[in-house]
């Protein structure tokens, strides 16, 4: 899951970050400490239980037991020492998960079913993977455009949920380039569990304003076509094999007769792939539910071209 630097613990992921080191020793003293107490509380119990037990039928009168003020004292200010031991450590760790440093290279996430798309401050668009550079403060600013979804790179110690009608944001700092999972950790559907990405740690300089898109010159458009169709999460609703998925399958669509839920048929060419990447609810093909959400300002012209080459090849 992680390259570049440490490969985690029995227990524990990478700590990928510089807040993971202070969230795991957090976690592992209240580990220990819940650990300490049970076999303290336990131990106890079992052996107060045979010690005062009832040792024959005719004893009636329980032990006079007078109260103890220093251990009385020992068991209310020793947990409460603890537990302002935590207080105190879980709020410096909280703020420092919750406050940006200033300056931090900001990039916008949109969470959609099923996929994340990550635009950065040069105007890249990249769904599926989220580049940054290391050791620099990353802030993510986060919307959704349908449901609730959660953010969380587990070698970061990081967690946010996406919620919709608000931005919710989060940060970190990765130690060293290398590449993290990212899950959507909140159920949000169907394919809530492929609702993947991948967060690609680079070294870059300073000035670092995100990664170059576009097609590459080498790359044909059928070719650039088929990335895109994972990249965006296309196959997440409609396969290539012809099997019927949330939405219609790409095999044998282009030049076909359509027939919509709105009554009548259409021709399925250029201009409408085109419409239904940009407006995917104006001609809902029969026997669909609809929801898929616009792709307008995400994939360009050359890249409706390239799904259109892509889908052309789908006899
Ligand atoms: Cu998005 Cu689960």
């Amino acid at each position: 899951m992680a390259s570049g630097n440490d490969t985690g613990s029995f227990w524990m992921p990478p700590q990928a970050s510089t807040v993971a080191a202070d969230v795991d020793g957090l976690y592992n003293f209240v580990l220990w400490l819940n650990i300490i107490f049970f076999v303290l509380i336990t131990a106890g119990t079992v052996w107060l239980v045979i010690r005062y037990r009832r040792r024959s039928n005719d004893q009636y009168a329980t032990a006079q037991i007078a109260h103890s003020t220093w251990f009385e004292a020992l068991w209310t200010f020793g947990p409460l020492a603890l537990l302002v031991i935590v207080f105190v450590w879980g709020t410096r760790v909280f703020m420092d998960l919750a406050v940006a440093p200033e300056g931090a290279y900001t990039v916008q996430v949109q969470a959609k079913k099923w996929s994340w798309t990550f635009t950065h401050p040069n105007g890249a668009v990249v769904p599926g993977e989220l580049e940054v550079p290391a050791g620099r403060p990353v802030r993510l600013v986060m919307a959704s455009q349908d449901v609730l979804h959660s953010f969380f790179v587990p070698d970061f110690r990081v967690k946010q949920d996406v919620v919709p009608g608000r931005l919710t944001s989060l940060w970190f700092e990765a130690k060293a380039p290398g590449e993290h999972q990212i899950f959507c950790t909140e159920y949000c559907g169907k394919d809530h569990s492929r609702m993947l990405a991948k967060v690609k740690v680079i070294a870059a300089d300073v000035d670092y304003r995100g990664p170059q898109t576009g097609k590459p010159a080498e790359v044909s458009l059928e070719d650039w076509g088929k990335q895109l169709y994972t990249k965006f999460g296309c196959n997440a609703c409609h396969s290539v094999d012809g099997a019927k998925g949330v939405g219609p399958s790409f095999k044998g669509l282009y030049g076909k007769q359509e027939s919509l839920a709105s009554g009548g048929t259409v021709l399925v060419d250029e201009n409408y792939i085109m419409e239904s990447i940009y407006d995917p609810n104006a001609k809902l093909v029969a026997g669909f539910a609809g929801g898929m959400p616009t792709f307008k300002g995400q994939i360009d012209s050359e890249g409706i071209q390239s799904i259109i080459a892509f889908i052309k090849t789908l006899k």
